[in-house]
């Protein structure tokens, strides 16, 4: 124990200095302009909430094939460069910093939403159980297509373009998304991943894509700036795994050789609980993981203090407390009464539900 640490602890990754502990995790927002482009309300948006130690961008696509959902940003044409940079300036100005999530769906999309009316793409033809969310509503999933070993070194060769797109719009670092049931986490758990090519069946081929990517990306940017995110316990997206310890835990162990920023860990929610799956405790990963760990998931303030005094995590992150406080760390530092995140205005809409939550000042003026 040592009480001494808490989210007010200032922590350094690599050469970037973090005044606070308190990251704002990546959240969809729907929102992106025409072409999939970051537009001035976006811009507006992240500002509003650069007093975080670090922000996350909601999660990008790399490529049109990895997208799945209407109104998600995009950072593979010239014009999402220049919309990001919109949104980099706007932190930096207001004294920020912030992270690229780098994303590709995998089999979580629709041919609505592909070029060409395309199957989506994944490890293995397995269709997830559910609905996909296109331009026209929800429409169940469909049976995806797997890709062909040839196939994934270009899709690799896409996030090491993302990355570099990324450091042109300004960015401070990039997070890789392998975490939620997206392509990377198809890939990494047997549930999803029946491959019997060099990316699939024993533990170190289903690892293979994310540590080829993580590799490729850490070409690009160094890995001091260079963050994962993993689920480990997730459930969503009709995810499994036959063994979830073993799995997370190899590749926990496997990351150690890239000393990157940080690692980070969305635990398991109440749902994954409910499903029934395997629990991988996050000191399960703190033993095998030696640089900085982050973690997240239904996180309060006394939550977070707790497990950073315990030395159980660096760093955690808040994702629905961020939605609904601009100004969270100042809300968190004085214990100050919390804005109740709206539900209905998550996922697309306008400024409503997304930069108009009041901070603490205009609060009291009223
Ligand atoms: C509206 C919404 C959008 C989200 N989008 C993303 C995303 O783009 N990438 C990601 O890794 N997680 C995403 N998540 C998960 C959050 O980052 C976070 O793990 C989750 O909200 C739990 O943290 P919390 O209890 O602090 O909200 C999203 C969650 C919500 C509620």
């Amino acid at each position: 124990m040592d009480t001494n640490i808490n989210l007010f602890t200032p922590y350094k990754i690599g050469d970037l200095e973090l005044p606070n502990r308190i990251v704002m995790a990546p959240l969809t927002r729907n929102r992106a302009g025409k072409g999939n482009v970051p537009h001035q309300l976006n811009a507006e948006y992240y500002a509003q909430r650069a007093s975080a130690g670090l922000i996350i961008s909601e999660a990008t696509q790399i490529s049109p094939q990895g997208q799945g959902y209407p109104f998600t940003p995009g950072i593979h044409s010239p014009e999402q460069i220049a919309g990001w940079k919109l949104v980099t300036d706007a932190v930096h100005q207001n004294g920020g910093r912030i992270y690229l999530q780098l994303w590709h769906v995998g089999r979580i999309s629709h041919p609505d939403l592909q070029p060409d009316g395309a199957l989506p793409v994944a490890p293995s033809a397995i269709k997830p159980k559910g609905e996909a969310w296109t331009y026209e509503g929800m429409k169940p999933f469909v049976t995806p297509r797997a890709l062909e070993t040839w196939e994934i070194p270009e899709i690799v060769q896409q996030y090491r373009q993302g990355a570099q797109n990324a450091l042109a719009a300004g960015f401070d670092g990039v997070e890789i998304h392998a975490a939620n049931g997206y392509l990377i986490d198809q890939f990494l758990r047997d549930g999803t991943n029946h491959r019997t090519d060099r990316y699939g069946s024993s533990l170190e081929n289903r690892a293979r894509f994310l540590l080829e990517i993580t590799q490729a990306v850490i070409g690009v940017w160094g890995a001091k700036k260079v963050g994962v995110r993993l689920s480990p316990s997730g459930t969503f997206n009709d995810m499994s795994d036959s063994d979830p310890l073993l799995t997370f835990g190899y590749v926990a162990e496997a990351l150690n050789q890239f000393d990157l920023a940080y690692l980070h860990i969305y635990e398991a929610t109440e749902a994954d609980i409910r499903h029934g799956g395997t629990v991988v405790p996050t000191s399960h990963l703190r033993e095998r993981y030696q640089g900085t760990l982050m973690v997240n998931g239904g996180y309060t303030l006394e939550k977070a203090n707790s497990v950073l005094a315990a030395k159980q995590a660096d760093l955690v992150s808040f994702g629905r407390l961020f939605i609904a406080n601009p100004d969270l760390p100042k809300r968190f530092l004085y214990n100050a009464p919390l804005n109740e995140p709206d539900e209905s205005t998550f996922y697309g809409g306008t400024a409503r539900g997304y930069t108009d939550y009041p901070t603490l000042e205009l609060q009291k003026a009223h």
